[in-house]
């Protein structure tokens, strides 16, 4: 494997998540495989789960870690092929992803959707140039479209806890006061069709996500009808795809107690960060069946997996 993009890029699901697991059983067993190997992670946004994960993963391995914030940091990219550079931006990716393929062996990117232009967001401009440009490998830390180290974390997370070979998982979504991107619930979906798990998304009307994602996933406009008999119960905010970067702070939607007592005992899953009190009542992320510090911790394994495979490959 070159690049860890989207889930497209997981071969065998099954041995990637075994695999995974027994990495977090001796997390140092490979700690040579990444000697004299540094690992660059660009961030255009936000983090706190993915950034130390990702360091915490290259270091298990031996590598060197050197982390910069391009916002606010770096040079304002220009992405456009012929472009008179003589507004805003200050450097082309062209030279920058070049350069950075100088200093590091493996590059980690987070970029997201700026919910402005859905056309631009799914084209992964960003994400893209780097993997044109570049001469290294490139790892998606969460794009426009997707976030595939956290939906490979949940199918890890999924495996450890589920009691049925074909669980029930529901996917809901939840209010937010500000307009999320659609990455982790497009990933999520797209990796609930690779596990076996009967599997339905729940969220209000005007809320589906992209038809070339979903497929065939049973949609249930009603919340309370998809919790009956979940096993895990998966939530997440995204603003529309249609009317593209509409959200809604419907409160009628936030995850209650009330609610995951209609489930079968179910986890209650999130990637974090959450909104306590407007996505989820404080009873149910401090419950016993909140497993998402256990999710949190399993990011090292799944971002450790995956330099492996790409440093195996360099
Ligand atoms: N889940 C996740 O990606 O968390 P961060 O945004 O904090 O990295």
């Amino acid at each position: 494997m070159k690049n860890y993009f989207s889930i497209k890029d997981i071969d065998s699901l099954d041995n990637w998540v075994k695999e995974a697991i027994e990495l977090k059983k001796n997390p140092l067993r490979d700690v040579s495989l990444g000697t004299n190997k540094t690992i660059g992670m660009l961030f255009f946004n936000p983090s706190l789960r993915t950034r130390l994960s990702t360091q915490k993963a290259a270091l298990n391995l031996g590598m060197n870690v050197m982390v910069m914030n391009f916002t606010g940091e770096g040079w304002s990219l220009e992405y456009g092929d012929g472009t008179v550079m003589d507004q805003g931006t200050s450097e082309h990716v062209k030279e920058a992803a070049q350069v950075v393929s100088q200093y590091c062996d493996v590059l980690a990117i987070r970029a997201f959707a700026k919910l402005e232009d859905r056309e631009e967001d799914y084209e992964e401009k960003v994400l893209k140039s780097f993997i044109e440009y570049a001469s290294i490998p490139i790892v998606n830390m969460e794009s426009s479209v997707g976030h595939p180290l956290q939906a490979l974390t949940d199918a890890i997370t999924i495996t450890e806890h589920k009691k049925t070979n074909k669980p029930k998982v529901v996917l809901s979504w939840a209010p937010h006061p500000k307009a999320l991107p659609q990455a982790v619930a497009n990933s999520f979906v797209e990796m609930m069709q690779r596990m076996d798990a009967d599997f339905v998304i729940t969220h209000p009307v005007g809320f589906e996500l992209a038809s070339q994602i979903t497929n065939e996933v049973p949609i249930d406009y009603n919340q309370q009808n998809a919790f009956k008999d979940a096993d895990f119960v998966y939530v997440k905010n995204w603003s529309a795809y249609h009317d593209y970067g509409k959200t809604s702070k419907d409160s009628s939607w936030m995850i209650t107690q009330e609610k995951m007592k209609l489930t079968n005992n179910a986890k209650f899953m999130h990637c974090l960060p959450v909104r306590r009190n407007v996505v989820v009542e404080d009873t149910v992320l401090d419950s016993e069946n909140s497993i998402v510090i256990e999710q949190a911790n399993n990011r090292t394994f799944a971002a450790q997996l995956v330099l492996k495979k790409i440093l195996k490959n360099i």
